[in-house]
């Protein structure tokens, strides 16, 4: 399975997120090859909001180099994974920094119609409590990407590293995020997309055919066809 993983921090040995993305890549990735990106060393620039991406200008963006290469890995990955550790309830701010560069990919503007064919998981682990709220950071942008399925594993460690906890308590949860990894490859061939991107799809289609707030959007929505007959998960 192809597989593009986002690092939300450079940790490794003592990561417990990292160790948990391993354990999935493992079970899926196969002989294909799995392209890494660790935040913040392979995207750390800011969005400024110049709106050159919005305008249809991204390659203008200030930061499109390090963009890039992570934008062509979402659109080749079957799978997506992203590690967010909690930090104060929310994603560490690297994350939210990417996630930001993304914008004009979110549906109500110039969605890309191959995250329907997608699946994502976005794994979080907290010391006590945070991970609804962080997860949402990344499944907001997942959904308004319109990936068409996002898992997420969730979990409190009472600790601050991977090496602290038990041995049998790491095996629990390799053991757990296994079974999401075994739904996600019985998924790999026979992707149907959530009915709440396809909804989301609908609403977004409207609005750009009766609103279009933006006319670079009208024009991406119109030249890909969806204003017609032509829908994303389809193609
Ligand atoms: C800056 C910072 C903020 C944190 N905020 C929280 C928090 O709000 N709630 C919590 O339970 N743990 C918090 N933690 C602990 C981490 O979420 C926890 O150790 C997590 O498992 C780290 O994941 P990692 O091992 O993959 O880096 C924080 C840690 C750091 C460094």
């Amino acid at each position: 399975m192809k597989i593009t993983v986002i690092y939300g921090t450079e940790r490794k040995e003592r990561s417990t997120t990292y160790h948990l993305a391993q354990t999935v890549i493992d079970a899926l990735k196969g002989e294909d090859e799995v392209k890494t990106f660790f935040l913040p060393k392979d995207m750390n620039q800011f969005c400024t909001g110049c709106f050159k991406c919005f305008e249809g200008h991204q390659e203008k963006c200030l930061a499109y180099n390090q963009i890039k290469p992570i934008q062509e890995a979402f659109e080749e990955a079957e799978l997506i994974i992203f590690t967010v550790p909690v930090y104060v309830f929310h994603v560490p701010g690297q994350v939210k920094v990417l996630l930001d560069h993304f914008g004009f990919w979110w549906m109500v503007h110039q969605l890309n119609g191959k995250m329907f064919h997608k699946q994502a998981i976005v794994i979080s682990t907290a010391a006590g409590a945070g991970m609804k709220s962080t997860v949402k950071d990344v499944k907001d942008s997942l959904d308004f990407w319109g990936v068409g399925r996002v898992y997420s594993y969730k979990k409190p460690i009472w600790a601050a590293h991977w090496t602290e906890i038990k041995k049998d308590q790491q095996d629990k949860m390799k053991e757990d995020i296994l079974k999401v990894a075994t739904k996600i490859k019985r998924r790999q061939h026979t992707m149907i997309p959530r009915v709440k991107v396809k909804l989301m799809f609908y609403g977004c289609r409207l609005m750009q055919k009766k609103i279009g707030l933006n006319d670079v959007d009208v024009a991406h929505w119109e030249k890909m066809g969806w204003l017609g007959k032509v829908r994303p998960w389809k193609s």
